[in-house]
């Protein structure tokens, strides 16, 4: 009887245990740099990500990687912008090793955005196809009815010729959507807008700047729209840059490193991938970069950090932990 009651006390104490560190706690904050755990406790894989604001939930999209393997495209669901569930992979590689989607090859920096005529989720990525490492340089698209997918494959093209390798999307307010990608041989920075359905390519493509840029991010706020790119030195963190434009086909204007801190220098270690606004929230943007871990692509960390506003030019300050309370309650 002493041991039945021993073992069966033993048997809540392990239980407890195990619960404890099977409910992860729920986050109150962000911490840039430091390893994120979705709600159930595993680290969140979603890099080069874009976020969409969609019914009153975000949506993480991001490249699910192994160890240097490109897996899909996983998405996070959230209502706080803290506390990330895992959906699932929105877009799978190919089992069909003729699909240009089909393993080994690479989907990086994927984007998502809702098309409200066709009420379809547009993703678009920066597609390399299998076995030639960086060389196609094109942009994928594919589709789905659900926000976190699956999505479907459409196909992947070059806009209007040009080499697109780093890009992401952005919906102005009139429903207009524009890819800014990194062509001929990511020397230029181009802006090309999408066709009404989202899925294609128009004539409509200027050369922004030829600076040999890369991993834009962009926001719009008082009409003016800015924009965050960085150097071309691979998984290697170098300088930001910032630029400022009255028209998303310019001319844009250098405004300098809006980078403030400790490795402000080389983007805190990172590297920029999207700027996200608050909805509610005046003038509340994220700016969300990676910092690659190249030995270990998965275990690359997410840097967060408030956008604030310098004689209305953006800054983004280092802070090791902050609330969205930092725009008030
Ligand atoms: C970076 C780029 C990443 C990835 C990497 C590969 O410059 O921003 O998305 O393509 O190079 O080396």
């Amino acid at each position: 009887m002493r041991f039945l009651l021993f073992s069966s006390l033993l048997c809540l104490t392990t239980l407890r245990v195990v619960q404890a560190q099977d409910v992860p706690k729920r986050q109150t904050s962000f911490k840039p740099g430091e390893v994120w755990l979705d709600t159930k406790g595993e680290v969140i894989n979603a890099h080069g990500g874009g976020l969409l604001f969609d019914k009153g939930t975000y949506y993480w999209f991001g490249e699910k990687r192994g160890k240097s393997a490109s897996e899909g495209v996983n998405v996070y669901s959230s209502k706080d912008l803290y506390n990330w569930k895992m959906e699932g992979l929105a877009l799978a590689k190919s089992t069909d090793t003729t699909s240009e989607i089909a393993t080994h090859g690479l989907m990086e920096r994927p984007k998502v955005i809702y098309n409200p005529r066709t009420k379809q989720y547009v993703m678009w990525f920066h597609l390399e196809l299998p076995g030639q490492g960086y060389k196609a340089a094109r942009a994928g698209v594919a589709v789905s009815k659900n926000v976190t997918g699956p999505y479907t494959y459409v196909k992947s093209f070059r806009p209007n010729g040009h080499m697109s390798r780093d890009m992401t999307l952005f919906v102005d307010d009139d429903g207009s959507a524009y890819e800014i990608y990194s062509a001929r041989e990511n020397y230029d920075l181009r802006i090309v807008k999408l066709t009404d359905d989202y899925l294609s390519a128009t004539s409509q493509d200027t050369l922004l700047f030829s600076d040999h840029r890369e991993a834009p991010a962009v926001f719009k706020k008082d009409g003016k729209y800015f924009l965050i790119t960085s150097g071309c030195t691979g998984w290697a963190p170098n300088r930001a840059s910032l630029h400022v434009a009255d028209s998303l086909f310019g001319p844009w204007q250098p405004l300098g490193d809006p980078m403030k801190g400790p490795m402000a220098d080389k983007t805190f270690d990172g590297q920029s991938t999207y700027i996200q606004p608050v909805p509610g929230k005046k003038n509340a943007f994220i700016f969300i970069a990676d910092r690659w871990n190249p030995k270990d692509l998965k275990d690359s960390r997410y840097l967060w950090l408030p956008i604030s506003f310098d004689a209305n030019q953006p800054v983004v300050q280092w802070t090791d932990a902050w609330k969205l309370d930092v725009w008030g309650k």
